[in-house]
């Protein structure tokens, strides 16, 4: 037997071991001999039952997705699940952390299932484009029901044992020693002779379905969607389970599996899924690199930032001292914390005590004397370098040595603000996302001379803490905004030559993001722009007239829409309307009708232009950095994967040729492409190629 399957015996009892580190996946040499274990033990007389457990520090979590888009080599997944489900003695899955997608499939081929009592089960292939291939979308409502395996299946977020044991997934929970229970729990199956049957067989929830009750609960589903085909196709499959004999469901599942494996929005998430590892992996940081330990941590400035900031240590359970000017602005900070809690509570995702035991999380002050016990302080001060030079003064005094100096800047140059300590290797940036309890992005900003381990120990606190890290370059706006800045342009000029706003607004909802630019600002408040722009000497053709007319927003019910009555629809505006017509006519801009195409042009290939210089100055390590940064600080639409991923979808090529085309058009510096785009579309090349040759 390969070393990544093994069998054993306990009396009649036959073990069989899955040990394919790190987690277990179902690879080829996985595979192999598993089948051959299942026809032996099959075949075996004095085998009277079966144990399929794992090594290592989980359950089987999924099938290899580094063998997806490869020509699949037998036995696949089904075939093994097929053998297994015919054996006719009693197979039981032992499940330790975490029976994932084709894990989870694998183990509902057993008879029954015994989990460990932290273990959890789940389907999340949805979230790399895919539904369940190998029977899940058939299986699990066979099991459960489809309406709970519809929620289960769609949402890919994965349940506990305890959850399982009450829906009926799994049959019994170990305290401890897992193996030793499943090995009683089938030897006293085997006792009872024929009192087990395959999943398969088990029709009784499948036909007391609720049909009608199951396409509502599908169509609030696929409006969420969002053009993403695979939960489409999840809750397909799993009305197939009802409608359909078994195997012509199966059969049908494995069609959607195929036709989703080849599209792009799989291809698109599952780089998503491996960019989001190769992130945590930076040069200079290796596992030999000791993280300095987080106890308390420390937030300057109790503002929009500050306060999520601060939930998000809390939420991790790290206790925190709040600093602000003084107690009128710590009162407000810690009252708006309290109300955040509060709406959690309300909705029903977080009880009255564990609001209570995150609150007692939080001490405040206006002493900086107070953060000497913190272990990282993280400055969310106004973004003004006189203010961060104050503030970095009194904290490098006030600090304990090895405290992580940490600063929220956006835009700011971290180097600066190192400089006014007088520990430099302490001082990083660390730029979270609003609102920052929500958003998982954390640009972790590497200073010249922040210490190796200062960020080992951000990368390792983002974890805890629920962040995707991405470690980047010190420059204006870091990856992201500095991306964002080379956008923001354009969208105002697309009303001036003729677009509306709900119009642009409507190119990028049908291009998947959440919400259009105008409809952003609006949110966001268009007033903190223009206090920004009248600082610095900068104008905006529109925004500015319109934050003169007091229209901020959704704020004060109007901006580049209006909200009556306190709707947060936005309704488009006839005043906005003649103010952009008017604008244009002073600059002699002949209005014209503008495509969905030419706003996606002149908006996104900017953005893609400006992520090529960033990765030529290596201010970020690879463009699937770039790609995890807007998909989770900007809600860029996860089926496309990203700007630099979509761009090599579009094909590098065609986006030199129309950033020429705009450059030849408007003169714009923001459409000049950059060398390294030229580069690789005379090649023919892609950035992971640049990424491999910078390694
Ligand atoms: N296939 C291949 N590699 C995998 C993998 C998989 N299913 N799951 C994890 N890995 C790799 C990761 O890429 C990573 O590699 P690296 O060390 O070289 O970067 C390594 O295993 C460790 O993974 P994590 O860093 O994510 O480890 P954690 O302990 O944080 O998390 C986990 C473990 C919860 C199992 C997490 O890895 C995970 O969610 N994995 C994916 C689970 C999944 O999506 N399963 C469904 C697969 S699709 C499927 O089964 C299709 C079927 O229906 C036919
Ligand atoms: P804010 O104005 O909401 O909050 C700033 C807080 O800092 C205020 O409560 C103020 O009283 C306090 N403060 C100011 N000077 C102080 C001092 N010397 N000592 C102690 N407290 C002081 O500002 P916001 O939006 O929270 O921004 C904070 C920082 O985060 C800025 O650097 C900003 O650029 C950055 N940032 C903001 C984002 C946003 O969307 N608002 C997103 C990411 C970063």
């Amino acid at each position: 037997m390969s070393q990544s399957v093994a069998v054993s015996r306990d009396g009649a009892v036959a073990i069989i071991t899955i040990d394919n580190p790190p987690v277990n996946a179902l690879s080829f040499h996985v595979r192999e001999p598993l089948m051959k274990a299942f026809e032996t033990l099959r075949d075996d007389a004095t085998v009277e039952a079966i144990v399929l457990a794992c090594a290592g520090r989980t359950f089987v979590a999924g099938a290899d997705i580094t063998e997806f888009g490869k020509p699949m080599q037998r036995p696949d997944l089904r075939d093994l699940i097929a053998t297994l489900e015919k054996i006719e003695k009693p197979t039981v899955a032992a499940i330790h952390g975490t029976a994932l997608g084709g894990g989870l499939e694998l183990a509902l081929g057993c008879h029954s299932r015994v989990a460990d009592k932290a273990a959890k089960l789940g389907l999340p292939e949805v979230k790399l484009g895919l539904l369940p291939g190998a029977g899940g979308t058939i299986r699990l409502p066979y099991l459960i029901g489809p309406q709970k395996a519809l929620k289960i299946i769609v949402s890919g977020t994965p349940i506990t044992a305890g959850e399982a044991l009450e829906g009926g997934l799994v049959d019994a929970i170990a305290e401890n020693d897992l193996v030793a229970v499943a090995v009683e729990f089938a030897r006293a199956r085997a006792a009872e002779g024929k009192k087990f049957s395959a999943v398969r067989d088990r029709r009784e929830k499948i036909e007391k379905a609720d049909l009608e009750a199951f396409d509502r609960q599908a169509a609030e589903l696929a409006k969420k969607a969002r053009g993403l085909e695979a939960p489409v196709a999840c809750a397909q499959s799993v009305r197939n389970a009802i409608t359909l004999p078994f195997d012509e469901a199966l059969a049908s599942e494995r069609d959607f599996f195929v036709k989703l494996v080849s599209g792009d929005q799989s291809r698109a998430q599952r780089h998503l899924f491996f960019a989001e590892r190769e992130a945590a992996k930076v040069a200079g940081v290796g596992k030999d690199i000791a993280p300095r330990e987080i106890r308390r941590a420390g937030v300057i400035g109790a503002g929009t930032m500050g306060g999520g900031i601060a939930m998000s240590f809390a939420n991790g359970g790290i206790p925190v001292t709040l600093l602000e000017m003084n107690r009128e602005a710590l009162d407000r900070g810690i009252a708006t914390i309290e109300k955040n809690y509060a709406i959690s509570v309300s909705r029903g995702s977080m009880t009255e005590e564990a609001k209570a035991r995150r609150m007692a999380l939080f001490s405040t002050t206006t002493d900086y004397a107070d953060l000497a016990d913190c272990d990282i302080v993280v400055e969310a001060v106004f973004e003004d370098m006189s203010v961060k030079q104050d503030v970095f003064g009194k904290l490098d005094a006030a600090a304990k040595p090895g405290t992580i100096l940490a600063s929220n800047t956006s835009y700011l140059d971290v180097d600066q603000i190192a400089a006014f300590t007088g520990r430099p290797q302490d001082v990083v940036g660390t730029h979270f996302f609003s609102p920052a309890n929500v958003m998982k992005l954390l640009e972790i900003v590497r200073g010249r001379k922040t210490a190796p381990d200062v960020l080992a120990t951000l990368l390792s606190l983002s974890k805890r803490i629920g962040k995707v890290p991405v470690v980047v370059g010190v420059c204006p706006g870091f990856v992201g905004n500095r991306m964002l800045g080379a956008r923001s342009d354009e969208t105002e000029n697309l009303l001036l030559e003729g677009a509306a706003p709900n119009q642009v607004d409507k190119a990028f909802t049908d291009f998947g993001w959440p919400m259009g630019p105008f409809q952003m600002y609006d949110l966001a408040g268009l007033d903190i722009g223009w206090r920004n722009r009248k600082a610095t000497g900068k104008a905006a053709v529109i925004s500015d007239p319109l934050c003169e007319q007091g229209r901020f927003g959704q704020k004060t019910g109007r901006g580049f829409y209006l909200y009556e009555n306190g709707s947060r629809t936005p309704t488009p505006d006839p005043d906005v309307e003649r103010l952009i017509a008017d604008k244009a006519r002073e600059r002699g801009i002949e209005r014209r009708d503008i495509s969905a195409e030419e706003i996606t042009e002149r908006t996104l290939y900017p953005m893609i232009n400006e992520g090529a210089k960033i990765l030529e100055e290596g201010i970020a390590a690879r463009a699937s950095d770039i790609d995890i940064v807007w998909v989770n600080g900007y809600g860029f639409p996860i089926g496309k994967g990203g700007p630099m991923f979509f761009a090599e979808l579009e094909g590098i090529k065609k986006i030199v040729e129309r950033l020429e085309y705009w450059h030849g058009r408007t003169g714009k510096d923001a459409f000049k492409p950059a060398a390294l785009l030229k580069k690789l579309a005379a090649s023919g090349g892609s950035f992971s190629e640049k990424t491999a040759q910078a390694a």
